[in-house]
């Protein structure tokens, strides 16, 4: 064999083995890449598991609580972004606004006064019990309000001002505060219920009260109401009904995974075809708990801001009614002529027992 005919077979079995390594490589790096895709497919399978424990899918437990089996309460996010985003928001918002309508209401039309001159002769409007369960009611509702409002609100207002540290002990003591100044609340909404409820209920005279803006749009008119006229009877049913549904989601958060009340609720409202979720989880039940107690509490505080504002600056003698428990015969006349009459009766037959001297001192002590 020529020396030319070995280079050139010893060119073509290079070429050739050059050619079969390439081609051998060629087929590990498919199976590898065959591999990498069943090692695909494995971790697509171990996300799936994943996205299930992170949506909350529940796995088996052999301990009693059945919640230690969702390892991530992942609707927790969603729960944060609804409390953080809009119900943070909103009831900003509301409580803004409803400030600058007052504000607008008071420059506008000033403070309501007596239109007459006052008769110097008074008429007791709200009894010594009847004053004890308002300002009790009331007390507690705004340290509720204000101790509420700082866990909503305060990192944001108040830890540039006065660092992480104070802030937490003031929210600490505030939360304490928030859960036992709860009862006395709570004791006075059942007290204002007994007392009041039999005033409070609707008729014809509110929707004419209604009609004449409640005499409160112009000094011209005012119109007839009862002890309570239609403006206040919406606000004590508000407080009545928000109070209760407030105070409820308040129980279920104090003693939590105790009071589930939501499913049952949505239970009976799926009744009128609402078709809501009623088999909840015991944390979605918390969550709902605290989204609702916020967003009614927030409507309860707006509600008292006019409520506040026109038992004081906004009408002269109203905070004496509530203050002293007495009003002039001419501001029950003006506010609220239907029982004005039946209060001035009562005081004149008082008077008109007082000044008759046939009867003996012991039997007017007990007429009074
Ligand atoms: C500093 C705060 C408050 C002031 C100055 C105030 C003032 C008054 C006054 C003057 C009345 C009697 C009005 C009249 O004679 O016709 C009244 C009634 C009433 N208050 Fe208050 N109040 C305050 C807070 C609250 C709070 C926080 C609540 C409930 C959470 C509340 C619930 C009621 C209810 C249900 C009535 C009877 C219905 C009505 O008159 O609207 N009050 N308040």
């Amino acid at each position: 064999m020529s020396q030319q005919l070995r280079s050139f077979l010893a060119a073509v079995g290079l070429i050739a083995a050059l050619a079969a390594a390439g081609y051998v490589a060629v087929i590990v790096g498919a199976a590898t890449v065959v591999g990498d895709s069943e090692t695909g497919i494995e971790e697509s399978a171990k996300s799936d598991g994943w996205r299930g424990v992170r949506s909350g899918t529940a796995g088996r437990v052999s301990i009693p609580d059945p919640q230690a089996g969702i390892l991530i309460q992942s609707e927790g996010e969603i729960w944060r972004s609804i409390r953080n985003g809009p119900v943070t928001a909103a009831g900003a918002w509301s409580m803004f606004v409803m400030l600058i309508l007052l504000a607008v209401f008071y420059a506008w039309r000033g403070r309501i006064l007596l239109a007459g001159k006052p008769t110097r002769r008074e008429v007791v409007r709200f009894n010594g019990i009847e004053r004890f369960a308002h300002w009790m009611t009331a007390a507690s509702f705004i340290v509720l309000a204000l101790s509420g409002l700082n866990l909503l609100y305060g990192r944001y207002l108040f830890i540039p001002i006065v660092g992480k540290e104070a802030f937490a002990v003031v929210t600490e003591g505030g939360k304490f505060l928030h859960n036992f100044v709860a009862f006395p609340f709570m004791a006075g909404l059942v007290l204002m219920f007994v007392l009041w409820v039999r005033h409070n209920v609707p008729s014809r005279v509110d929707l004419q009260w209604l009609r004449l803006g409640g005499g409160l749009l112009s000094d011209r008119h005012h119109p007839a109401a009862e002890r309570f006229n239609a403006g206040q009877k919406a606000i004590f049913w508000i407080v009545i009904l928000g109070g209760v549904s407030v105070s409820l989601s308040g129980v279920a958060l104090l003693l939590p995974f105790a009071f589930p009340i939501f499913g049952k609720t949505f239970v009976f409202l799926n009744l009128f075809g609402f078709g809501l979720p009623d088999m909840l989880t015991p944390m979605q039940e918390m969550q709902l708990a605290q989204v609702w107690h916020s967003v009614v509490s927030l409507g309860l505080i707006v509600v008292m801001f006019a409520h506040i504002y026109i038992g004081t600056i906004g009408m002269e003698g109203a905070f004496q009614a509530m203050g002293s428990g007495k009003v002039d015969t001419a501001w029950a006349e003006q506010h609220h002529s239907l029982w004005a009459a039946s209060a001035e009766e009562s005081v004149a037959e008082d008077d008109s027992v007082a000044e008759d001297d046939s009867v003996p001192a012991a039997a007017r002590e007990g007429q009074g």
